[in-house]
């Protein structure tokens, strides 16, 4: 026989699944529980965070803090996000192979796959906010900002380390147009592959490369470089 405690506990699942699917029917993606995300939902999700933060519906804040969450939901072991993977544009360079699995005006996304033999060098992604999340291998991520008076030009630069670290699978972190938008890594694993969405896409036309004068900068929290155009940088 069911006790009351179980009919009551009953009653409020049934009325919370109704709400969920209330809001479904509305239009409203409900973000109120943790469980997983297949890939088209997370995408949908995304890009319609996408949408608010574009049309200022939503802050660079509270933004950052959902599009981690999301990417945090997203279930990698389920056929969908196997076959979106197998289906994504591949394209690379000398430092890493992008598989980019969404893009548009307002959002990019796919997987940066890093190895041990090259390391990604100090960077930076103008205008855009970068979430990442280690899919597998681990990662050394350093992220820094640039202190000087000439912040987006290329020559002298003085940059600053904000965060050094190993980042592992499920780890995520973000960079910001206004603070911590350089950064560099190195695949401390063989190989480290991360999930990685840019809202909105960082302009590809001025991102800068930053060259150290001191080439075994790594321990420093100071460092003086050159930030050089990317059609210009080549691996020294
Ligand atoms: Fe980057």
């Amino acid at each position: 026989m069911m006790s009351r405690r179980n009919i009551l506990a009953g009653l409020v699942s049934a009325a919370a699944l109704l709400a969920s699917r209330a809001s479904i029917a509305a239009g409203v993606l409900p973000d109120t529980v943790d469980d997983k995300l297949e890939w088209d939902d997370c995408l949908a999700r995304m890009k319609a965070l996408a949408n608010r933060f574009a049309t200022g519906r939503i802050g660079q804040n509270d933004m950052e803090r959902a599009g981690l969450r999301l990417i945090s939901r997203l279930d990698i072991n389920a056929a969908s996000f196997e076959r979106a993977v197998a289906t994504s544009y591949e394209s690379g360079n000398l430092f890493w192979l992008w598989q980019r699995m969404t893009k548009s005006v307002r959002m990019d996304g796919g997987i940066l796959n890093i190895d041990d033999r090259q390391m990604i060098p100090l960077h930076d992604h103008p205008g855009a906010t970068g979430m990442v999340r280690i899919i597998s291998g681990e990662a050394e991520v350093w992220k820094l900002e640039r202190v000087d008076a000439d912040r987006g030009r290329p020559g002298k630069a003085q940059l600053e380390v904000l965060f050094r670290g190993i980042l592992r699978p499920g780890d995520t972190a973000t960079v910001t147009p206004e603070n911590g938008n350089i950064h560099a890594l190195r695949s401390v694993s063989k190989e480290c592959r991360m999930l990685d969405f840019f809202i909105p896409p960082f302009d590809r036309a001025s991102l800068l490369f930053f060259a150290p004068d001191d080439k075994n900068w790594f321990g420093k929290q100071q460092i003086s470089c050159r930030a050089i155009p990317r059609t210009r940088f080549t691996r020294s």
